[in-house]
């Protein structure tokens, strides 16, 4: 049966941790090989609806370092931008390539072009969702703590499509996350997420701090006044010393030092970002292992 990875629900825990302890062992193995043949002779249709600079090069590099080919395409420079539909485009990818990465401006548009295809496809970041972000996320965390069970993150900002995957994957990882937004930003309850309105006492306890964008793609004609909103729950020095000791800060980048971070955060000797940028491409390797390999 195909599967899919378009918002993390399609996995079970047991699944998660091998795919984690599996992007753990391509990283440790990366000088000596391991992987390299894994998707010999296969593609891989890279489709960027939306500027990228992590995931579309993780991908791109990802794929052929399992020895498979990859095909970047932007979502202009095809078809469905003159109307040809997204099913028509599914059903005839699906005749080339292996399996189909693509990031929407448009979550409903990614669930129906999986509805059609034949092949794996992977959500490289709709409004909605961004599960492979998380994916990261938690491998830095497991390499910084060993056992994800029981730790606690707690995300700060906007309850975005960053924040809804981290809920998600979260639950599966056994991790707590707290989220902690101001009214009208919020996340949704359900998947064991807690909801805060004060970032100390959300950030009490935590093991990691996490926060976004506070303008994600799509939301540029509200940003004046999402910046104004969000501004109490920037993530700063004084927000980290309410955090445990030895807590790491996470950002899934691109970062805006000043405003949803300060800079002596992000670059001060708790954050984790930069690992958690390049555990992208572990992570990815060992998903599209997991969907494309039986
Ligand atoms: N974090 C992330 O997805 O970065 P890009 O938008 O650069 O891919
Ligand atoms: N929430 C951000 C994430 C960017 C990687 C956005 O959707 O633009």
């Amino acid at each position: 049966m195909t599967r899919n990875f378009l918002t993390g629900e399609e996995f079970g825990a047991f699944e998660l941790g091998k795919l984690l302890e599996r992007a753990a062992e391509l990283k440790a193995g990366r000088r000596a090989g391991v992987g390299t043949d894994s998707l010999a002779g296969r593609s891989v249709a890279l489709i960027f609806e939306r500027p990228s600079t992590r995931t579309r090069i993780s991908f791109e590099v990802g794929v052929v370092q399992l020895g498979a080919h990859p095909v970047v395409l932007r979502g202009d420079e095809m078809q469905i931008s003159r109307g040809e539909s997204i099913g028509d485009t599914a059903r005839v990818l699906s005749r080339f390539v292996d399996a189909i990465v693509i990031r929407s401006g448009s979550h409903e548009a990614v669930a129906e072009l999986a509805e059609a295809a034949d092949v794996p496809v992977v959500n490289g970041l709709t409004p909605l969702h961004h599960p492979c972000q998380a994916l990261a996320d938690l491998l830095t965390m497991r390499e910084r703590f060993g056992e994800l069970d029981g730790l606690r993150l707690a995300y700060v900002g906007d309850g975005n499509n960053v924040a809804r995957s981290l809920a998600i994957l979260g639950e599966l990882a056994g991790v707590e996350v707290v989220v902690a937004a101001p009214d009208g930003y919020q996340l949704e309850e359900g998947h064991g997420v807690k909801l805060s309105a004060d970032p100390r006492a959300a950030a009490a306890g935590a093991d990691a701090l996490y926060t976004d964008v506070w303008v994600s793609m799509g939301d540029e004609a509200e940003a004046d006044r999402r910046r104004s909103d969000l501004a109490p729950f920037r993530l700063d020095g004084d927000l980290l010393a309410a955090a445990k000791d030895g807590a790491i800060v996470l950002h899934c980048l691109p970062a805006h030092p000043g405003e949803e971070i300060t800079a002596d955060v992000l670059y001060g000797e708790s954050s984790a970002v930069w690992g958690q940028a390049e555990n992208r491409l572990h992570a990815q390797k060992a998903l599209l292992e997991t969907l494309l390999v039986p």
